[in-house]
């Protein structure tokens, strides 16, 4: 069983308790979706997570240092991913089809400071499955999870300037507008620069929107 691990040195974080122990991925169930664990043992899910990084919506966006190109690569980021969920330093979710069990996407939440129970969330979404808010619908899910069950108080979202459809899907599952950090992402490939992003944070004492 792993345990988000808590030094003896960390400072108290107010008005929390400690976070539940983690065992493995949980299954997340609600709004049409079912949030599961991804195997890096199953060649089908490894060719999906290579369809998904290596779609060029995906690389202008999330801008990964790395860039999968084969599928020994996308093998190795997906082990990469998964193991955080061993360590306590993160949570990946695979985003399924309630209904059809069909992957439709990728949601990680990445641990950013122990102490002040902070993290991150990113997701991206497969191109024949856009359009559809699944990308909220899983942020939604994720988000109580992470309060409620991972024991986290705030939650950041950042986007590059001009990623409209990030900027409503925030706007959507409660995380308000923070401010612009400043070259804060690197766009690797079409412009090789660093760039300015959104801010956006939930904390688990802000109210909870309903589902698109
Ligand atoms: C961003 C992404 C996750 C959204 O996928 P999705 O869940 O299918 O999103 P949808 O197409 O349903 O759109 C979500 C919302 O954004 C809006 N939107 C979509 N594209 C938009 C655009 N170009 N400009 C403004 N709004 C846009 C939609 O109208 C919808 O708003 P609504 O809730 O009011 O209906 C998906 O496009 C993707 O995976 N892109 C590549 C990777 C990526 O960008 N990841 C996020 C990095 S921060």
């Amino acid at each position: 069983m792993s345990r988000w691990p808590i030094d003896d040195n960390d400072p108290p974080a107010a008005g929390t308790t400690a976070p539940l122990p983690v065992d493995s991925v949980p299954e997340l169930r609600g709004h049409g979706l079912v949030l599961r664990g991804w195997d890096p043992g199953a060649e089908a899910q490894v060719r999906t997570w290579l369809h998904g990084r290596s779609d060029p919506e995906f690389r202008r966006w999330n801008t990964p240092l790395i860039l999968d190109e084969r599928l020994d690569d996308a093998r190795t980021s997906l082990a990469a991913h998964v193991r955080a969920a061993a360590d306590g330093t993160g949570m990946p979710f695979r985003v399924t089809d309630e209904a059809s069990g069909a992957t439709l996407g990728h949601l990680g939440l990445g641990v950013v400071s122990r102490p002040m129970r902070s993290g991150r969330v990113g997701y991206w979404v497969l191109p024949e499955a856009r359009g559809r808010n699944v990308a909220a619908r899983a942020l939604l899910l994720a988000t109580r999870w992470a309060f409620t069950d991972f024991g986290l108080h705030r939650l950041e979202l950042d986007h590059a300037l001009g990623h409209e459809a990030s900027c409503r899907i925030a706007a959507r599952c409660g995380y308000p507008y923070e401010g612009t950090l400043r070259g804060a992402m690197w766009e690797a490939g079409r412009h090789d620069a660093f760039r300015d992003c959104h801010l956006h944070a939930r904390l688990s004492t802000d109210p909870e929107p309903g589902a698109p």
